[in-house]
């Protein structure tokens, strides 16, 4: 047996232990994204510390517990916090735990994140359904040797975000007269934010948001075989010529004002699931 594939049934046999319920949903939350805990009645919250070969999250705004719970009556894991590859993880590392949630049995991935806007219409506190992304400027998560239990050496990514998944939130969105906008998301590795020209660049690319997350987990998760729905809210504006400093609190910020409208999305998607 590989030894990713050991580590893996290690941290699954520990989290059995603790839990269980079999969660059907596993959701990781962005930065400034963490209240959407309390829509979860959590039935089992385990530190990343006490899980045996988890990272531990290390950014303010994460809070760095795995919970097991339900929202309505479908059962949910929610990651209180992501692993980001500019914290020093490997990639394998930060999409670690979409492997240990699919081998405890999830069958969809929801993932939020705080982006910067690209795209000229979009304006801060809107959500963006992504609907494809550009990971050119991060480094691949399944670079090295491929488990096979997990999935194929060279995964399809025609459409890594389900159609389903993205037609039922347009639909939960306007039934609750939530504006949101769809488009491609644009990985980066950060921790710097983007320079004018690399914002320019970005938008001649056809990236209509930038960030620092979700593209690794979303492979990672095509790669096993997980339905992925991801979701970006605007906190900042990149492609803006003048006053375009960025700062962290900022982004924490304008997740936190708009995180209701992405919490009302969340709560009745799963509860389609
Ligand atoms: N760039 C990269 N990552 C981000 C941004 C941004 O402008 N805003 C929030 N995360």
């Amino acid at each position: 047996m590989s030894d990713l594939l050991n580590r893996l049934q290690e941290t699954v046999a520990f989290i059995k232990t603790k839990v269980n319920v079999q969660a059907k949903v596993g959701v990781i939350l962005g930065s400034g994204l963490g209240n959407l805990t309390e829509e979860v009645a959590v039935e089992v919250s385990i530190p990343y510390a006490e899980i045996p070969h988890f990272p531990t999250s290390t950014v303010k705004g994460h809070s760095g517990k795995l919970l097991f719970g339900k929202v309505g009556s479908t059962p949910v894991v929610v990651m209180g916090g992501r692993f980001h590859y500019y914290e020093g993880y490997s990639a394998e590392q930060v999409v670690y735990p979409v492997r240990v949630l699919r081998l405890l049995g999830i069958e969809t991935l929801l993932l939020s994140n705080a982006a910067g806007g690209v795209n000229p219409d979009f304006e801060v506190g809107d959500l963006m359904i992504i609907n494809d992304h550009i990971s050119f400027f991060t480094e691949n998560p399944l670079r090295g040797k491929n488990e096979e239990t997990l999935g194929t050496r060279f995964p399809d990514m025609s459409e890594p975000y389900d159609k389903i998944l993205i037609a039922k939130a347009h639909a939960i969105a306007k039934a609750h007269k939530i504006k949101v906008h769809e488009g491609v998301y644009t990985a980066v590795t950060g921790p710097t934010f983007e320079t004018r020209a690399e914002y320019k660049l970005i938008k001649i690319l056809g990236g209509d948001v930038v960030g620092m997350s979700t593209v690794q987990e979303a492979i990672a998760a095509v790669h096993c075989g997980l339905k992925v729905f991801g979701i970006s809210v605007i906190t900042d504006i990149g492609i803006r010529e003048d006053e375009n400093v960025i700062t962290h609190e900022e982004v924490l910020q304008a997740a936190k004002a708009a995180e209701p409208k992405l919490a009302t999305l969340f709560k009745n998607l799963i509860q389609t699931l």
